[in-house]
C-alpha cells in the first residue's frame, strides 16, 4: 500500500519504518529540514532502541523516504496518517493547530477515496474538525479514522510491530478492509484489531493514560502513607500487583510521572471534561498529587541537608522521564534540578542518552555533565536518581564511597535495598519504604 506518514517524531517515525518493513511504500514528511536532512543520511534524530536498523534497512532497500515536500507526500499515499504533535496550549488542553494545518494541506493535496488516519493523541470531536477542514479545500470523496498509537517509547518498534490491540475509530465500513490490510500483518497472533465509532477511539486513548497515571499517582500517596506508618510500598505492591484484578503494571512508587504524554493528557482530560460539563475530579487529583510528587526528592533533599543548599554538589543519575529514551519533556529531573540550584547548590548529572537533548534545552549552563555514572558521584555531597535506567541498578558502592564527599543517596525509583546501603554504611532516602540514618 502508498502510505503516508505526516509527522516524523517519536510516533511518526516508529509509524513510517514498521508499515515500511510490513512491505508498504512509505513516505514520511516533516517541516523539520535537519531532522529530515539526518533521516535522508540514515541518521535517526531521537534514541529509541532498534529503530535505526530499521531505518537504514528499509531507506537502502527503498521502501521508505524522508521529505520536506509535505503537499507532494500527502499526493503519493492512499492512506495518510497524521501523527504531528499536540502539544498542550496556555490552559493545558492539546494544541490542535498543527493537526489541523495537515488537515489543510491534505485538503489542498487529495486524491479520491483518500483514507485520512488521525495518529496523533486527539481530544474527542477532533476528527469532525479534521474533516471540515479538509472539505474546506476539497470536494472529493475521503474517510477519516481514528487510529490512537499506544506505543511506549523506549520499547515502541516492539509494541508496535505486536501490540496488545490496534483501535481503529471509523466513519463507516467502508475504510475497514483497507485499514484490516494495513494492520493485519501487526494482529496475527490474535491480539484484536478493535473497530469502534470514531468519538469513542478518541476518548480511548485519553483513557488508557489516563488510568495509568492515575495508578501511578495512588502508588505515590500509598508510599507517603507507607513512609509514615512504617509500610513498605515495594511490598505493598508485591501483595496487590499479585492479584490479577490489580495486575503488577504502573505501580512503582517514584519520583513523579513525567514525558511527552502523562502529563499533557491528562490535563487535556480534565478539560474535556469541563467543556462537557463533567467534572473528572479524580484526574484533577492524579495530576496534582503528581506534580507535588515531583518537588518530592527536592523535599527529602532540604529535608536532610536544610533549605540553603549553598556550596553543596548533588550528583544525579538520570535526566530522560524514563530508562531506554533521550525525551525529556516534563522530566522530574527538571523539577529536581530547578530546586537544587534555585536554593544555591550546584549539579553535575549523567544519563546514558539524554545528555544530548539535555544540552539542547540549555541545561549544560547551569549543570555540569558527567562522562560516567562515578563521575557523577566524585565531591558530591550526596547522589540522587532519578531514571532507573538498567547500568544504575547494581553500582561499585566503593567506588563510589572513595570518591563522594558524603555517603548519602536519595533514590527516587527504589533501585536499592535500604538492608544493603545500612551494610555499605550509606545514608539512604527511598520512597516509601525504610530510610537508613
Ligand atoms: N511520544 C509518545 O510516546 C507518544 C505515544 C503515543 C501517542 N503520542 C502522540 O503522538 C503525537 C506525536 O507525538 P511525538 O512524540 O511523535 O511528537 P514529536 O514532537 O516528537 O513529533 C512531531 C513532529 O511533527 C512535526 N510537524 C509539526 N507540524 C508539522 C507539519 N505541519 N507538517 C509536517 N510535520 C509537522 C514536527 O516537526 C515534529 O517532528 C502527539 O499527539 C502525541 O501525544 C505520542
Amino acid at each position: 500500500m502508498d502510505v503516508t506518514v505526516i509527522g516524523s517524531g517519536y510516533v511518526g517515525l516508529v509509524v513510517g519504518a514498521c508499515l515500511a518493513e510490513t512491505g508498504n511504500q512509505v513516505v514520511c514528511a516533516d517541516i523539520d529540514e535537519s531532522k529530515i536532512r539526518m533521516l535522508n543520511q540514515g541518521q535517526v534524530p531521537i534514541y529509541e532502541p532498534g529503530l535505526d536498523r530499521l531505518v537504514e534497512r528499509n531507506l537502502g532497500e527503498g521502501r521508505l523516504q524522508f521529505t520536506t515536500d509535505v503537499d507532494q507526500a500527502v499526493k503519493h499515499g492512499q492512506v495518510v496518517f497524521i501523527a504531528v504533535g499536540t502539544p498542550p496550549g496556555e490552559d493545558g488542553a492539546a494544541d490542535l493547530q498543527h493537526v489541523l494545518n495537515v488537515a489543510g494541506t491534505i485538503g489542498r493535496n487529495m486524491t479520491d477515496g483518500m483514507i485520512v488516519i488521525t495518529k496523533s493523541t486527539v481530544p474527542v470531536g477532533t476528527a469532525g474538525k479534521v474533516r471540515a477542514e479538509i472539505e474546506r479545500h476539497t470536494d472529493l470523496r475521503f474517510h477519516v479514522c481514528s487510529n490512537p498509537e499506544f506505543l511506549k517509547e523506549g520499547a515502541a518498534i516492539d509494541d508496535f510491530m505486536r501490540p496488545d490491540r490496534v483501535v481503529c475509530g471509523i466513519e463507516s465500513d467502508d475504510p475497514r478492509s483497507s485499514l484490516e490490510e494495513l494492520f493485519g500483518p501487526f494482529v496475527r497472533s490474535g491480539n484484536p484489531l478493535i473497530f469502534m465509532d470514531i468519538a469513542s477511539a478518541e476518548l480511548t486513548k485519553y483513557a488508557a493514560n489516563a488510568m495509568l497515571a492515575a495508578r501511578i499517582s495512588f502508588m505515590n500517596q500509598l508510599a507517603s502513607l507507607c513512609e509514615a506508618s512504617g509500610a513498605d510500598v515495594t511490598q505493598v505492591r508485591k501483595g496487590i500487583g499479585s492479584d490479577p484484578r490489580i495486575g503488577r503494571s504502573f505501580l512503582y512508587a517514584g519520583a513523579g510521572y513525567g514525558g511527552s504524554c502523562f502529563p499533557k493528557d491528562v490535563r487535556a482530560l480534565i478539560l474535556t471534561g469541563d467543556e462537557f460539563g463533567v467534572d473528572l475530579s479524580i484526574l484533577r487529583e492524579v495530576h496534582a498529587a503528581n506534580e507535588r510528587q515531583k518537588t518530592l526528592l527536592g523535599r527529602k533533599v532540604k529535608g536532610r541537608f536544610g533549605d540553603d543548599l549553598s556550596g553543596m554538589r548533588f550528583g544525579i543519575w538520570g535526566l530522560a522521564f524514563k530508562p531506554e529514551t533521550d525525551d525529556m519533556r516534563e522530566a522530574p529531573a527538571l523539577t529536581l534540578i530547578d530546586e537544587l540550584l534555585g536554593a544555591g547548590g550546584s549539579v553535575i548529572a549523567h544519563d546514558p542518552v539524554a545528555q544530548e537533548v539535555a544540552r539542547k534545552l540549555h541545561l549544560g549552563e547551569q549543570v555540569d555533565f558527567a562522562d560516567d555514572e562515578y563521575e557523577a558521584c566524585r565531591d558530591a555531597d550526596a547522589l540522587i536518581v532519578v531514571t532507573e535506567w538498567l547500568q544504575y541498578r547494581r553500582p561499585d558502592w566503593k567506588r563510589i564511597e572513595s570518591t563522594m564527599k558524603q555517603k548519602i543517596v536519595f533514590d527516587g525509583r527504589n533501585l536499592f535495598e535500604p538492608w544493603q546501603m545500612r551494610r555499605n554504611g550509606f545514608e539512604y532516602y527511598p520512597v516509601g519504604r525504610e530510610q537508613v540514618r
